[in-house]
């Protein structure tokens, strides 16, 4: 498969499925409180897709090869858990960090990506270090992202950010290349050398959605098929952004009123 170039029709409506798949995580924010269940949050956002936005969800039944159908409309991965965690009937507690990671259709047939970390209650110092790192590790993936440099660029200095702070780069999933397919070419990769892999090129629409543990990188599959959780039960965050390459360097699709602007004085 190669990497798709998308037409500036095409990226037009993809700043709007981007833009929506956004608004979802603003909508949801001011539900994430110690003592909801994943599970209402899950019926929020598919109610706020359908009946608000005419949009639907990409997760919902989505099947891969050697998958189960996903059996909810947003994935909610607390604490231990790294990415594809089902909605429960499980109140969150105090303390608890959890991703949501919303994927939405527009009536035109395209995706709109992204996930942010939410910290209801009073997080640990460590909890609110690793959101923060995995955070800037993002960004720093997202900056370097211009013509002439390489996929690799990105996955060069997440690694280096987040081992430069002991966390470490979760090497199964990565990011990908997204439009009218979910999933499309290329892999992002959040751990490699810089100069390597394809040229980044005017057209090209990919996430950027590094998964950082706080211990050892390790994974483990649970018996639901879809949830991952690190190996050593150390706490995992994650955060998605999905971006366009643009003739002078990138511009980020998923942006909405209420997302946290890009953090100053990371440097790259
Ligand atoms: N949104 C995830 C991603 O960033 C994929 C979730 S697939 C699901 O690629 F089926 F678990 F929802
Ligand atoms: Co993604
Ligand atoms: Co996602």
């Amino acid at each position: 498969m190669a990497i798709i170039i998308k037409t500036p029709e095409e990226i037009e409506k993809m700043r709007v499925a981007c833009r929506l798949g956004a608004e979802v995580l603003d909508y949801i924010a001011p539900y994430v409180k110690v003592g909801v269940t994943t599970a209402e949050l899950d019926r929020l956002c598919l109610d706020y897709m359908t009946q608000v936005q005419g949009t639907i969800s990409a997760c919902l039944n989505y099947a891969p090869p050697g998958y189960a159908p996903y059996p909810a409309a947003i994935c909610t991965s607390i604490n231990h858990q790294i990415c594809h965690g089902i909605p429960n009937d499980r109140p969150l507690k105090d303390g608890d960090i959890v991703n949501i990671d919303v994927t939405i259709i527009t009536k035109d047939g395209f995706h709109g990506d992204t996930s942010r970390m939410y910290l209801p209650g009073t997080p640990s110092i460590q909890a609110k270090r690793l959101c923060a790192i995995t955070f800037e590790c993002m960004w720093l993936g997202i900056q370097v992202v211009k013509p002439g440099g390489h996929l690799g660029d990105i996955g060069a200095v997440i690694q280096k950010h987040a081992e430069k702070n002991g966390f470490s780069v979760v090497r199964e999933f990565c990011g990908h290349g997204v439009g009218r397919a979910f999933h499309e070419d290329p892999q992002v990769l959040h751990y490699g050398r810089a100069g390597t892999g394809p040229e980044f090129a005017p057209g090209m629409i990919f996430t950027i959605e590094p998964m950082i543990n706080a211990g050892k990188a390790a994974i483990r599959q649970m018996p639901d098929g879809w949830t991952i959780t690190t190996k050593d039960r150390s706490l995992s965050a994650q955060w998605e952004h999905t971006v366009l390459v643009t003739e002078t360097g990138v511009e980020v699709l998923t942006l909405s009123a209420d997302c946290p602007p890009a953090p100053t004085g990371i440097g790259v």
